[in-house]
């Protein structure tokens, strides 16, 4: 949550911030403010709402500076307003911060500094940094980098954050933990950001700071990283990024989320390729091959992730007690990690994650490790901190996931953990060869059949027109379907703000069936292969009580054509991959329902893309 960017070198600093907050903004969008150095001073210009509001507030900002500091904000201390958006000044105004993060003991710290005599003007805990760290550098007579690092080591918490001096007008101070935090290096320039796309036109190579690390950048000096609790110096490890421009602009599409779900028959053909050779019967991921006793001799895999990367973690627990037969749990990381876990040697935790950056999802992990589990982390973005906190793992390849309504990032991890499952299952010998062939080839066949299902697109447009001002929709599925039919409940809620609810179709007999009349639409996940007969018993429950269908349905199927409202063809495939094809009609719907309601697709209101927060 929050994207922080910053930029110090011989470009004006001002164009940069503002292009860089709005790749950002998935990231939070409730406010945003830059801060511009320069021998006059820090100048200072923020705003409740987004980052073309602040661009507009900015008008009359000198744009000349050199170096500069972004934020763009998803509130966690004090309501979205103009006084709690980032920068903020510290109380003599010689130094402004951003901060991504919590400061969780900010209360004791404010109270400690009021008793100093200083004021606050805002709700947030990042003024409390940022006055804490001013205190230090007057009462210990330090220059801002060993302020930063003492006041750091006062809090507990999570950040990423960036400091700037009005009388360093060459300098910049980040730091690290719980946050990610990428550093750019240009030809004596750096840019800093949540995430590398801010300046991904201007250089390729990025430095990922580590938690527990800061780095002070000044221009015509090289870079400094420290351990911010023993001061050592580290080595910087500069990678070099795959990413490219097209990839983080809408290419043509009206929203990220449209060209996200169009894009993922390429995603997936990223996802496998290089990866598996169907026609040899090839499965090569490295993160597994080096571990593949560890996989074979599992007592367990658990599997902990948030959200819609929770539902592929659902998905998969079906395709690996099918293939693998290794016993699966499945578990929401924020459960996880309070409880008092059973885990230990011999377990195998997975985590799910498209950012790699959800905090519940890293908590999960350190349990996991900390009690001598091994950890896989299945990962998008490259880099992040649940990749670098894992043991191995595998990327999905998916490319950068802007839309919040995660829609690539489900189909290419299902596709991912497909691949782990077949690879464990043939190395147990639980397949024989003509079931394991003919698993990779069908996967194979995938992204042609998702094509397939997107020439509906127009279909469910229609369809969408014709429910999109239902107040509740039920989803149902069984089997592989059950996951689905929770990950389509999702997406419609979080988009349109329709109340949604995914339950298994046999569950509706004990509860929900309450709720069905005419106004009640119903999407059936009805594919011929996965309990068929009993699905159309449950849609036939549904029907004598009025509720309106919306099936998904095999391509050619008669039987629930005759008796559901709409239908809404898919291809036939194996019924384990067939979740990579029943989920695209459902964010097709979601999408066009919410954008005739008007709602803000991309960005809905109170969610953020990254969820680096409890
Ligand atoms: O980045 P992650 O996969 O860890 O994110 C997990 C959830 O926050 C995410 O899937 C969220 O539920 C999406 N908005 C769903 O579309």
């Amino acid at each position: 949550m929050c994207g922080i960017v910053g930029y110090i070198g011989k470009k004006e600093a001002y164009p940069i911030l503002i292009k860089g907050l709005k790749r950002l903004e998935y990231r939070g969008y409730d406010s945003a403010g830059v801060a511009l150095s320069d021998q006059n001073g820090i100048h200072l210009c923020k705003t409740r709402g987004k980052v073309d509001d602040l661009s507009a507030k900015c008008e009359h900002l000198e744009k000349s500076p050199r170096i500069g500091l972004g934020h763009t904000r998803w509130a966690t201390h004090g309501e979205p307003s103009d006084v709690n958006s980032h920068p903020h000044y510290s109380n003599s105004g010689d130094l402004v911060i951003i901060h991504n993060g919590i400061i969780e003991n900010y209360d004791p710290l404010r109270k400690e500094l009021m008793n100093r005599g200083y004021s606050f003007t805002s709700e947030t805990d990042t003024e409390v940094l940022v006055n804490l760290i001013e205190d230090v550098m007057v009462n210990e007579e330090v220059k801002l980098g060993k302020a930063v690092q003492v006041a750091l080591n006062q809090t507990i918490g999570a950040y990423a954050i960036a400091v700037m001096d009005k009388k360093k007008p060459n300098e910049i101070v980040v730091a690290r933990l719980g946050s990610p935090l990428a550093i750019g290096v240009g030809d004596d320039e750096y840019f800093i950001a949540s995430d590398a796309t801010p300046f991904i036109e201007y250089t390729k190579d990025a430095i990922y700071l580590n938690d527990g690390e800061m780095a002070v950048l000044r221009t015509h000096k090289p870079l400094k990283i420290r351990n911010i609790k023993d001061d050592s110096l580290i080595d910087p490890y500069v990678q070099k990024l795959q990413m490219n421009l097209d990839q983080i602009e809408k290419g043509g599409y009206d929203h990220f989320m449209l060209k996200e779900i169009f894009e993922q028959p390429s995603a997936i053909a990223d996802t496998y390729r290089g990866r598996m050779l169907a026609d040899r019967g090839i499965i090569n991921m490295s993160g597994i091959e080096d571990n593949l006793d560890k996989f074979r001799n599992a007592k367990r895999i658990i599997i902990a992730a948030c959200g819609t990367s929770w539902h592929a973690g659902l998905v998969a627990e079906y395709i690996f007690e099918d293939i693998a037969r290794t016993p699966v749990e499945v578990e929401y990381a924020s459960e996880f990690r309070y409880r008092n876990p059973i885990i230990g040697e011999g377990d195998v935790l997975i985590a799910i994650s498209q950012s790699g950056e959800t905090a519940d999802t890293m908590a999960a992990i350190e349990i996991a490790k900390q009690n001598g589990a091994f950890v896989f982390g299945v990962c998008n973005v490259v880099g992040s901190s649940i990749s670098r906190a894992s043991h191995a793992g595998a990327y999905t390849h998916a490319g950068p996931e802007i839309g919040v309504a995660s829609t690539k990032a489900f189909t290419t991890q299902i596709t991912i953990l497909s691949l782990i499952a077949l690879r464990i299952g043939k190395e147990k010998g639980n397949l024989s060869k003509t079931e394991y062939f003919s698993y990779l080839r069908e996967l194979e066949l995938i992204p042609d059949k998702i094509k397939k299902s997107l020439v509906s697109n127009d279909h469910i447009y229609l369809v969408a027109d014709a429910y999109k001002n239902a107040k509740n929709c039920l989803y149902l599925g069984r089997g592989f379907n059950f996951p689905v039919a929770l990950e389509g409940a999702l997406k419609l809620k979080e988009i349109s703000y329709i109340h949604a609810e995914g339950y298994p179709a046999a569950e509706m007999k004990h509860g929900p069936i309450a709720l069905i009349d005419e106004e009640m639409p119903v999407v059936v996940i009805a594919t011929k292969l996965g309990h068929y007969e009993k699905v159309v018993s449950n849609i036939q429950e549904i029907k004598s009580r009025k509720g309106k269908i919306i099936a998904i349905v095999t391509e050619g199927d008669e039987q629930v054509k005759e008796m559901a409202d709409h239908t809404i063809e898919v291809p036939e495939t194996h019924e384990a991959f067939t979740p990579l094809l029943t989920t695209i009609p459902l964010q097709l719907l979601s999408y066009h329902i919410a954008v005739m309601l008007g709602r803000n697709v991309d960005q809905p209101r109170n969610l953020a893309k990254s969820v680096t927060v409890e």
